[in-house]
């Protein structure tokens, strides 16, 4: 008879292969796009971080889908979705979600899985953060208004109810009275706005649970058996790593860890389980929401950038901030992701401009330095060093060779991977699934 850890390394050789993607910017770098083009090689498509404040929009075939908790493999009929323990979930956003994909013909019921760990978004959450956020003045951070930060801080506090919750209901009753008591005090005291009926919460959080709980499933469990027995399986990264809580331009973040090692913690499987790091980044920079923002463009370049790129937040509609592509910034992120290779979206959007420019370091004070600052109000005083390089003529929509590119688009990508130190893998063309260049397959 095998013992366990033969029976491990037995399969361990014949595991499928997990790619996590990620955003590398501050969010909006086109990774839904990719996710779904990606999915067509894998077994599960999976999130694990995040809420409904991402916004991931797909378009195939001409049809338009914006996605902001389902994972966006969702559109694949054979591949399993799973929503792991790192995501904040609001109930009625994510019901509302496979209501409006089951009436279009997908089937997500049976196909779809969500972590039993899963902490609630509940309706005082969305409260707080909105209170806050009037409160705030010029030091709000600009949130998409969802929940998401008081979230995450009841997960933090050991207060959350979580979706096995709903499987008890005295459990649910009795935490839910705790944590409405506590969040409504605040709304009523501190911030001076009307509370939410608790009463009311937890006849929604019954009965929406209702309907939630069969999705309810030992993820990691499931994630373990899929990769064992070949499937290959895709981490499904939300907003970017210069909104991540730990390092990016803090207190100006979202409030969970969306750098690519939070791919292992936020689904459960352990770090050996990943392979390749795939990092998304827009060929220029936007951001939405306030915050440190170097090369930001006040001028025609960034009202092009805006127009052409169709800049407006998928959550919230708001318009993007849009400017240069900063490097400094870029490789940072590339650090704390381990970045295997890069996929740059959006390449079209530059098409016409006489030049363009990269952002190759700051100038802080008088010195030249190439990394970003440690100090987030360093940032005020960063003033962009840039590269100049000529721009092309010709379009490079739906262009699928590297050589079918103008030379001097291809020039400036081969610059992005000389000044972030890893190659370009894959170049988005378009906004269509069809529309890319694969250099190097992550899952080959
Ligand atoms: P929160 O995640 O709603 O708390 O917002 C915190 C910051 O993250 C704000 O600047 C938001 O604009 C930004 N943010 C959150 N989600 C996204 C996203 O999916 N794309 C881009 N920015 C986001």
């Amino acid at each position: 008879m095998l013992r366990a850890a033969d029976q491990g390394l037995m399969t361990a050789s014949r595991a499928g292969r997990s790619v996590i993607v990620v955003g590398i910017q501050w969010g909006d770098e086109g990774k839904g796009k990719i996710v779904d083009l990606l999915t067509e090689r894998v077994g599960a498509v999976v999130r694990f971080q995040g809420g409904h404040n991402a916004g991931h929009t797909l378009i195939i075939g001409g049809e338009k889908t914006v996605l902001h908790l389902i994972p966006s493999g969702i559109l694949r009929p054979d591949v399993a979705c799973v929503i792991g323990n790192g995501v904040v979930l609001h109930l009625p956003s994510l019901l509302q979600e496979i209501d409006r994909l089951e009436s279009r013909g997908v089937q997500v019921t049976g196909r779809l899985r969500i972590s039993a760990a899963c902490p609630l978004i509940l309706p005082t959450h969305i409260e707080l953060d909105r209170a806050r956020e009037s409160a705030g003045g010029a030091r709000a951070i600009g949130t998409t208004g969802r929940g998401i930060g008081p979230a995450y801080e009841d997960k933090a506090a050991r207060r959350s109810l979580r979706i096995s919750d709903l499987f008890d209901p005295a459990r649910l009753a009795e935490r839910l009275a705790a944590a409405a008591a506590l969040h409504n005090f605040v709304l009523e005291h501190y911030h001076k706005v009307a509370p939410v009926d608790a009463g009311a919460m937890l006849e929604e959080l019954q009965r929406l649970g209702e309907r939630v709980k069969p999705l309810a499933a030992d993820t990691a469990l499931f994630l373990d058996e899929q990769r064992r027995a070949g499937a290959n399986l895709l981490f499904e990264g939300a907003q970017g790593a210069m909104l991540d809580v730990d390092h990016g331009t803090y207190p100006y973040v979202t409030s969970s860890n969306t750098t690519a090692g939070f791919a292992a913690t936020g689904s459960g499987l352990g770090i050996g389980a990943f392979d390749y790091v795939l990092g998304i980044v827009k060929a220029y920079s936007t951001r939405v929401g306030a915050g440190p923002f170097p090369t930001e463009l006040f001028d025609d370049t960034g009202r092009h950038l805006a127009e052409v790129g169709v800049e407006f937040g998928s959550t919230t509609g708001r318009p993007r901030r849009c400017g240069w592509f900063d490097a400094v910034a870029a490789r940072r992120a590339v650090l704390h992701n381990g970045v295997t290779g890069l996929c740059v979206t959006k390449l079209d959007v530059l098409d016409g401009l006489d030049s363009l420019k990269i952002c190759v370091g700051y100038r802080l004070r008088g010195q030249l330095v190439d990394s970003t600052p440690v100090f987030v109000d360093q940032y005020a005083d960063c003033e962009p060093v840039y590269e100049e390089l000529p721009g092309w003529h010709a379009s490079t929509v739906g262009i699928t060779t590297l050589e079918a590119l103008p030379a001097n688009a291809r020039r400036y990508l081969e610059r992005i991977e000389e000044v972030l130190g890893v190659p370009v893998d894959m170049i988005s063309t378009g906004a269509d699934r069809a529309q890319n260049i694969i250099v190097r397959h992550p899952f080959d």
